[in-house]
């Protein structure tokens, strides 16, 4: 057999995507909302009996190697590599015969590498003993934090990472270069990372994709540089401390935002473990879909400077967009986090289970800075505040601020709410349409309903033989449809019971498709599924209905 057909057989697609998505049980199949775009009612359906999953909100579709390839942005080798470690299988070696290795596998391994030189020199070589020191006394870093984060240091020749990796691990300039670790100048490579203090940048699987290097020095060189973008290191996509603290952030429900690095650990230290950082910038939409398979709250605890406070500011509205509520915790006097819990931790844990609302916090922040007395201070107020609230998606939520915002400001709830909806039509408009699938006529959409209501009726056997005499004569104007139905009919004859995955293995390739569609059709969408097996009757035998008079409109035009 097959590896990868091997590796299929032994996994269950279902379980497989429970671990990413909340699947809800939907008549003979399971249903979520699409991870692939924006929705609000599930379009996601993913089938047991067919092994494969499909979206007919985007279109995306198929087996547990394309849904793992396209959640993780995985290449076809890597995947198989993951699913076959899951299913147990072993690979045979030709399967990895060289250049089937991604360059991305290339990049994980070269780092990898790098971390634990970078590693070594910090922990056990005079050369790091400098940076050690300054990690531990300055900065307070536990040993166990140092190996927890796999913290190193980064020596000042210039090229002792790549000579080492060159001489001793066969790797070329390109490859250094490509993993962003080595710099080319003249012909001659050097190291991209200089007498710094190195913490690697581990995806959420663990690889290590990149490092950011805190400068030692007091010189005007940047405090910290990162890896540039390379295949696997995009700075707007991931987080510092995802992969230690993501199993946390699953229990707790909640993640608490840092900028830094040294935000990040010290809150780790002091055993706050669901924390990540963003490394100075404004949340990004895939920093926030990839949170959100982890936990649907946040809590925001950026610097308490103007840079930190419009990050705040601007993560609200791509927070809200992907369906994720927000806490934010007030530090007092410290500019960030790190400060504040060195400071005082009592203090900090106090602030931490005493955080507010988001958006108190955002009407206490412009109300205090404004002159609320005044039409002009109103309208300072107001300009602020209600373009975040116009993207609160609960309704509930958002009048509730409205209404606080109109006892604040002593102005009407009406006029407030006038405002906001010219807010609103703006969003509207900034939305993208996401382009339908050519459009079908009516006809086809009821053929392929009823079809689907078949398929994935308790007994499918049981309903074909209810309506026997309209099967008998009704011709189907959707080929494709006209033929899986006649296989259908020519199948059940044969059997006591429905066995899907038995009438797939008789289909021509060609039918595939629109088996899969019917079998994936999302009819709880409609409200439709086991639980309400008259409703679902009635609607099988409205479609019937339906279909009939175009028979008779047929039959009536051929006379
Ligand atoms: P900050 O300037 O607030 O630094 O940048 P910090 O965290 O307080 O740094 P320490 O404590 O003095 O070491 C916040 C974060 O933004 C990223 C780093 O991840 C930093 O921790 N950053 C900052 C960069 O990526 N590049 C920079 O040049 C500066
Ligand atoms: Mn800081």
């Amino acid at each position: 057999m097959d590896e990868t057909q091997e590796i299929r057989e032994k996994l269950d697609l279902v379980n497989f995507i429970s671990e990413y998505l909340p699947l809800k049980k939907a008549g003979r199949n399971f249903k979520s909302n699409c991870p692939f775009h924006n929705e609000n009612t599930p379009s996601f359906v993913v089938s047991p009996e067919r092994q494969i999953w499909h979206c007919f909100g985007c279109g995306k579709g198929g087996d547990i190697f394309t849904f793992l390839m396209e959640y993780e942005s995985m290449e076809f080798p890597e995947a198989l590599r993951v699913l076959a470690k899951k299913a147990g299988v072993t690979l045979r070696e030709s399967s990895f015969k060289q250049g089937q290795y991604s360059e991305k596998e290339k990049i994980y391994s070269i780092n990898s590498l790098a971390l634990k030189f970078f590693h070594y020199l910090l922990t056990e070589h005079k050369a790091g003993l400098f940076a050690l020191k300054y990690l531990t006394e300055q900065r307070k870093v536990t040993k166990a934090s140092i190996n927890t984060f796999e913290i190193g240091f980064s020596p000042n020749t210039g090229t002792a990472l790549s000579d080492f990796l060159i001489k001793k691990k066969d790797y070329t300039k390109q490859d250094l270069i490509l993993a962003g670790i080595a710099t080319e100048r003249g012909g001659h490579v050097y190291d991209f990372f200089k007498n710094r203090l190195m913490f690697p940048l581990f995806d959420h699987r663990g690889n290590v994709t990149g490092f950011s290097g805190r400068s030692l020095t007091d010189d005007d060189t940047p405090k910290y540089i990162n890896t540039k973008e390379t295949p696997v290191y995009h700075k707007g996509s991931m987080f510092f401390g995802l992969n230690s603290a993501k199993d946390e952030i699953k229990q707790k429900q909640d993640v608490i935002i840092v900028e830094g690095e040294f935000d990040a650990i010290s809150l780790f230290q002091e055993n706050i473990k669901n924390v990540v950082a963003i490394k100075g910038t404004a949340l990004t939409e895939s920093q926030v879909s990839l949170l959100a398979r982890f936990t649907s709250k946040v809590t925001l605890c950026l610097d308490q400077d103007t840079a930190g406070f419009e990050a705040t500011r601007r993560s609200l509205e791509i927070l809200e967009k992907k369906g994720l509520t927000s806490d934010i915790i007030v530090l007092n006097e410290a500019k960030d986090p790190d400060e504040a819990i060195k400071a005082n931790p009592q203090q900090f844990k106090k602030s931490v289970k005493e955080k507010h609302g988001v958006y108190d916090f955002m009407i206490q922040r412009f109300v205090s800075s404004n002159d609320i007395d005044s039409a002009q201070g109103k309208k300072a107020i107001t300009d602020n505040l209600l373009p975040l609230f116009a993207n609160i998606q609960n309704e509930i939520i958002k009048e509730h601020y409205l209404k606080q915002l109109s006892k604040v400001l002593d102005v009407t709830f009406d006029s407030l709410a006038k405002e906001l909806e010219k807010h609103q039509n703006k969003v509207q408009e900034e939305k993208i349409v996401v382009p339908l699938k050519n459009k079908r006529g009516e006809r086809e959409v009821i053929e392929e309903f009823t079809l689907a209501l078949i398929l994935q009726s308790k007994n499918p056997k049981e309903i074909i033989d209810g309506y026997k005499i309209f099967f008998k004569s009704y011709v189907f104007e959707t080929g494709s449809l006209g033929k899986l139905f006649r296989m259908l009919i020519e199948f059940i004859e044969t059997q006591t019971k429905f066995d899907s995955k038995l009438f797939s293995k008789i289909l021509p390739i060609e039918l595939m498709p629109a088996f899969d569609t019917c079998s994936l059709y999302p009819l709880s969408k409609y409200g439709l599924d086991e639980t309400n097996e008259v409703k679902y009757r009635q609607e099988i035998t409205k479609k019937i209905a339906r279909l009939s008079e175009y028979h008779q409109k047929d039959q009536a035009k051929k006379q």
